[in-house]
């Protein structure tokens, strides 16, 4: 079908209408602008996206979900006692197999990401990618030199395992609280980095995987669906 009609049946516009979305190149087809309206394409599986917005009702290859998850809910597949973090999103998604790529604790918040694209989900969690994690995190105490500059050096932990360097910096206001950036996934890490340093860590919400913000328009347990964009980000940050 040629890509002036697709979108015309799709957003339910005039075949005018679509060919101008399409010559000022707000039209992506499989993730290339495509400004030539008469460009053929399968409807069955071509990805086209406007402004970044992937087009209802097509069939995608993968489900991308930016979920901001409440404390108390536990980032599983499925849980016999808790509420998990796939439960939250699966009821509108019932044929996909979507599962958390990364974890946050039961008692942290924040952007956790789900899908099904298992080979993505490898990439941004192998260790030797790097992918960088944002947080912002509340400790009982005020962030100290000593702490910033042991976070930047790599903290070594009580087990004697040390860690790649890490940024941890005034988030401004509160002098308890501190943005974090990791580029590992260790269990349970800055709360045992900053307990090298004897604080506690009230709270702790993230913000940013891979250079990708946790919309903040999402409410503790709503979730979206990532723009094409979005997903590029992603991919380029698992790549590097
Ligand atoms: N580090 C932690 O200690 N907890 C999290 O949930 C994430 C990173």
């Amino acid at each position: 079908m040629r890509l002036d009609k697709y979108l015309s049946q799709r957003l339910g516009i005039p075949r005018s209408e679509s060919r101008r979305l399409a010559a000022r190149g707000s039209v992506t087809v499989n993730g290339t602008v495509c400004k030539k309206a008469d460009t053929q394409l399968d409807e069955h599986t071509a990805a086209v996206c406007v402004d970044g917005q992937p087009l209802a009702g097509q069939y995608r290859q993968f489900v991308y979900l930016m979920l901001n998850k409440p404390a108390g809910v536990v980032s599983a597949a499925r849980d016999a006692r808790d509420t998990t973090v796939v439960d939250l999103a699966a009821g509108d998604y019932p044929r996909r197999q979507l599962f958390p790529a990364g974890r946050l604790d039961k008692t942290s918040t924040g952007f956790v990401l789900l899908t099904d694209d298992g080979a993505l989900a490898h990439d941004i969690l192998a260790p030797g990618r790097h992918v960088e994690k944002e947080y912002l995190v509340t400790l009982d105490t005020p962030l100290t030199p000593e702490m910033s500059a042991g976070f930047a050096a790599g903290v070594t932990l009580a087990d004697g395992q040390t860690l790649a360097p890490a940024l941890a910096e005034p988030a401004g206001g509160d002098p308890c609280r501190v943005r974090v950036v990791l580029r590992q996934g260790v269990y349970h890490q800055i709360k045992r980095m900053f307990g090298v340093y004897g604080a506690g860590v009230n709270a702790l919400h993230r913000t940013a995987i891979g250079g990708v913000a946790l919309d903040a328009a999402l409410a503790p347990g709503d979730y979206r669906e990532l723009t094409e964009p979005e997903v590029e980000t992603l991919r380029a940050a698992a790549r590097r």
